[in-house]
């Protein structure tokens, strides 16, 4: 041990110590300074934990406190408080530059740490910065600019008075900062993982090595003398279900019988510390009797193959689309394109570990309630399924501010075992897995392999286009149908096919398993979709501009559903990026001109991306507050994307009130009704649909009495809360032979173009630029809008070139290939809006939309640079090599 001086935040302290003591221990446990946050396993890839030792910035969880006597240490508490910030954290909130806020404390610890020495810094400074700090909500762009404001603040060019939105300026189409963005950059937003539980214990899981083995027994002996363990749970121990069941009851909390994929969960420990419950989980020892390994759709399928799910085939879905005669119009096309795509096992990324936690509220003698606070996007969906896998009526499900999401959470994971092990042990559980846990307890975006042929007629019409393709829904089924039938719903994209063949199949695998991830279906057959486009265009020797202008869809035109389409501004967006196109093909031309071994190239995609889905619906209540405001009552869960701000400002508009005015009740079940989630871009179009349609009843009966206040409404007898709804007028399923049928109310377009670098000796990629061209309706914040399309393009070129999870080898930040903001690029994005005639405010959803078209854009791109067309992503070097030999026969 020994006896440490420091002053942290200014005060002097004393502590003493052992050895290895980190300084992020200090901070979040012994001090409570939980702004300083955790992503990766302490291995120094995150920069979530950044703090300020004597004027530099460290990684805290790679400082011993041992070394640090006399140090001064400066943590994001330090700096500034909601009322009363530092320039910094004015900064960050003012320039959009916070979405979830997981990584913002290390973040603005980091720029702070480089303003101190450099007022005036240059974009490659901030980057060379801030190159440990990742974040994966923002493509950075953001951040750059926020560290440039805050430059400008700090050397009193600028106030942020002078920088904020007056409200005189209107509440709509106008980017006043997000009502959370304030207490995310001063780090007294609460993360699950920062919830003080008294008495509580620490959970840790033991998850099966093996992808496909039967459970032959469960040895806990060694565990239990563990010091400090309360007691060790399996399956037996769950009284429920012990299934988590999203559309059929196949994944256990715990696993009983078998394991079905590398991570799988096989029992869990409550300990005093997580140190404890991790030696404990290690001691666990589990006799496996190993099974056939099917890591493919193909092994799946194969003959005689093993059967995964007792209950269901390895062909677990399968749904067709057949729209005329495609097999006929391929026959009469004057050009055929056929050739084969395949997407990776991609995890979402989000920065916060899949913290929670879990505890009996007991009152009065009555049946104790189990609240659980996770990072549900669904929590009343999640809160039944809780229900009935840990067999527990009396429940609450709370949603703690949440470090993003991007699908990853259509799916309860950890909360499962949270909750089974706070009703077995009786005691309050913390269960902050570790990233290599929480990447385990979670599902991934789908692998699709897609064989297709696209054909057109001799002026370059599009006359059909055949796909079939496979998607590997790994060891559980989650939401994989509703992932295949978003593929379908979309199929046609942007574009006027007149005849359509499409088989799909969904397939059981010992792989971990997939569920939604930004986009969720659409971004892979998109992918293949529009990098045929650009293959049948070349082969055709059409402009690839020129020919997807010539094939998007009209208004009045069937889509690949049948559907006919009542607003499509897709030849605007092109019209949009044709300037930006042609110069860019200039630009690109004079670049290789001078020779060489880097070419650069440009290439384009579209997208047109459905928000939420056939048969959606929603509802959010508004109460007229005694003193003149309103709260808003709506489970829209804000993982990042901003859902806040909508709320707010759409309410404040429409009632004539200062946004402050407006209060949010949006995190609890105790308090609002089930709406559905936030997937599928659903939140702005659905929640602020059924808002604006409360907010009209509210209105309507404060109109018939006369009434401007909550007591007058009260006094002439009418109610002063009123629920409103909004319902997707086309409902239910695709035709089972056809797959004709309901589609999506509204949808969001793009036109996106890609410019890039490729080194023709290494393979290496480099993004010069991405330009984007969109039409989200109505705009009701500019800055959150932009922050979703320059996340999305950012999380794109990842999943294009980069991104992978590999069973049993990618466990952390580095193999997973992050990106940092070193990869990041310049960004452009270019806004139309057409009011969505059905829309709140005429707004419709737009999280997911970049993400859409990003791929092909990128693979289009490399194969205008230099030939070398990849097929199979992500693009790494050695595939564009392998693509360049290709191309040069
Ligand atoms: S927790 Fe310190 S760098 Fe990730
Ligand atoms: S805002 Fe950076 S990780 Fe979410």
């Amino acid at each position: 041990m020994k006896k440490v001086s420091l002053i942290v935040n200014g005060v002097q302290r004393q502590f003493v110590v052992e050895p290895d003591y980190i300084l992020l221990d200090l901070l979040r446990k012994e001090l409570r300074l939980t702004g300083t946050k955790q992503s990766c396993d302490r291995k120094g890839q995150c920069g979530a934990c950044t703090v300020i030792v004597n004027g530099k910035s460290v990684r805290s969880c790679l400082t011993k406190v041992v070394n640090l006597d006399g140090a001064e240490v400066i943590t994001i508490e330090g700096l500034g408080t909601p009322k009363n910030p530092h320039l910094i954290q004015e900064a960050f909130a003012l320039s959009g530059a916070i979405q979830c806020g997981f990584c913002t404390p290390g973040m603005i610890m980091a720029a702070k740490a480089l303003l101190d020495k450099n007022r005036d810094p240059s974009v490659d400074d901030i980057k060379k910065a801030l190159r440990r700090n990742l974040c994966r909500c923002t493509g950075y762009k953001k951040i750059i600019e926020a560290v440039r404001l805050a430059a400008r603040f700090l050397r009193g060019e600028l106030t942020p008075d002078q920088v904020r939105p007056d409200p005189k300026q209107g509440l709509i189409g106008v980017s006043h900062p997000r009502p959370s963005a304030m207490i995310k950059a001063c780090g007294v937003a609460e993360f699950a993982a920062d919830i003080h539980v008294s008495g509580a214990g620490e959970l840790a899981t033991v998850h099966s090595p093996y992808a496909h083995a039967l459970i032959k027994s469960i040895d806990t002996s060694a565990a239990e003398r563990i010091p400090g363990v309360i007691g060790i749970m399996t399956a037996k121990d769950i009284k429920g279900t012990n299934r988590l069941k999203y559309m059929v009851p196949d994944r256990p909390i715990l696993c009983d019988a078998k394991v079905r994929f590398i991570g799988d969960p096989v029992a869990a420990v409550l300990a005093e510390t997580r140190e404890q419950a991790v030696s404990a989980a290690q001691a666990v020892k589990v006799e496996y009797e190993l099974l056939p390994v099917m890591m493919t759709p193909e092994e799946a399928l194969a003959v005689g193959a093993l059967q995964i799910d007792p209950d269901r085939p390895n062909l677990c879905f399968t749904q067709p689309q057949i729209r005329g005669d495609a097999e006929a119009a391929l026959e009469k096309s004057a050009a055929v394109l056929e050739t084969d795509f395949s997407t990776q096992t991609n995890h979402q990324a989000p920065l916060e570990p899949e913290a929670c936690v879990a505890y009996l509220e007991e009152e009065n003698g009555d049946l104790p309630t189990l609240v659980v606070i996770g990072r549900s996007i669904n929590i009343h969906y999640h809160m039944g399924m809780l229900q009935d896998a840990v067999g527990y009526e009396n429940m609450r499900y709370e949603e703690a501010y949440s470090g993003g999401q991007f699908g990853i959470k259509i799916d309860v994971t950890s909360e499962g075992l949270a909750a089974a092990a706070a009703l077995h042990f009786r005691r309050p559980v913390r269960y902050i897995p570790s990233l290599v846990e929480s990447m385990w307890l979670t599902s991934k975006r789908h692998a699709f392999r897609m064989k297709v042929r696209l054909g057109a007629d001799a002026r370059g019409k599009l006359t059909a286009y055949c796909i079939d393709f496979t998607v590997n829904n790994g060891a559980y089924y989650s939401n994989g149908n509703v992932i295949v039938n978003r593929a379908l719903l979309m199929l046609s994209g942007s574009y006027y096919i007149p005849a359509v063949r499409a088989m799909s199949r969904l397939v059981y695998t010992n792989t971990i398993w997939g569920a939604a991830a930004r986009g969720a279906g659409p971004p892979q057959v998109n992918y293949a979709l529009e990098s045929a486009m650009d293959m049948l265009a070349e082969k055709m020797g059409i402009d690839p501009l020129e020919f997807r202008l010539m094939n998007i869809l009209k208004p009045g035109q069937p889509k690949s559903t049948g559907r006919v389409a009542e607003q499509w501004p897709l030849p605007e967006l092109m019209e949009a990026i044709r300037p930006h196109y042609n110069r860019a093909r200039n630009d690109a031309s004079e670049f290789n001109r001078k020779g060489g071994t880097v070419k650069r190239g440009v290439g384009l995609g579209t997208g047109s991306f459905g928000i939420g889905g056939p048969g959606d619906t929603a509802t959010v209540a508004v109460e007229l507050d005694l003193d003149g405001g309103l709260t808003v009552f709506g489970a829209a869960a804000d993982p990042g994307e901003g859902n806040d701000s909508m709320l707010t400002q759409i309410a404040a508009h429409l009632m004539n009130l200062p946004m402050d005015k407006i209060r949010l009740v949006t995190r609890t079940t105790g308090r609002t009704t089930a709406a559905g989630p936030a997937a599928g871009s659903r939140i702005t179009y659905m929640l602020g649909g059924a808002l604006v349609d409360a907010i009209h009843k509210l209105k309507s009966a404060m109109a018939e009495v006369s009434a401007v206040t909550a007591e007058q409404l009260q006094a002439s007898g009418k109610p002063t809360r009123y629920m409103g709804t909004k319902k997707n007028e086309d409902a239910g399923p695709l035709d089972p032979q056809t797959g004709q049928g309901p589609s999506f109310e509204s949808q969001v377009h793009a036109v996106q173009l890609a410019e890039v670098e490729v080194n023709t000796a290494t393979g290496e990629v480099r993004v010069v630029k991405m330009t984007t061209a969109v039409d989200a309706g109505r705009v009701i914040n500019p800055k959150n809008l932009e922050g979703q399309l320059e996340g999305g393009m950012d999380m794109g070129v990842g999943f294009a070139l980069r991104e992978i999870y590999i069973d049993g080898q990618t466990k952390d930040w580095v193999s997973f290939k992050f990106p940092t903001i070193g990869h990041s690029f310049e960004m452009e994005t270019i806004i139309r809006e057409t009011p969505r005639t059905k829309g709140p405010l005429g707004a419709t959803g737009v999280g997911e939309m970049t993400m859409v078209p990003t791929a092909p854009a990128m693979m289009n791109a490399i194969a205008n640079a230099c030939g070398a067309r990849v097929r199979h992503l992500p693009a790494t070097p050695n595939k564009v090599l392998a693509a360049l030999r290709e191309a040069k026969g």
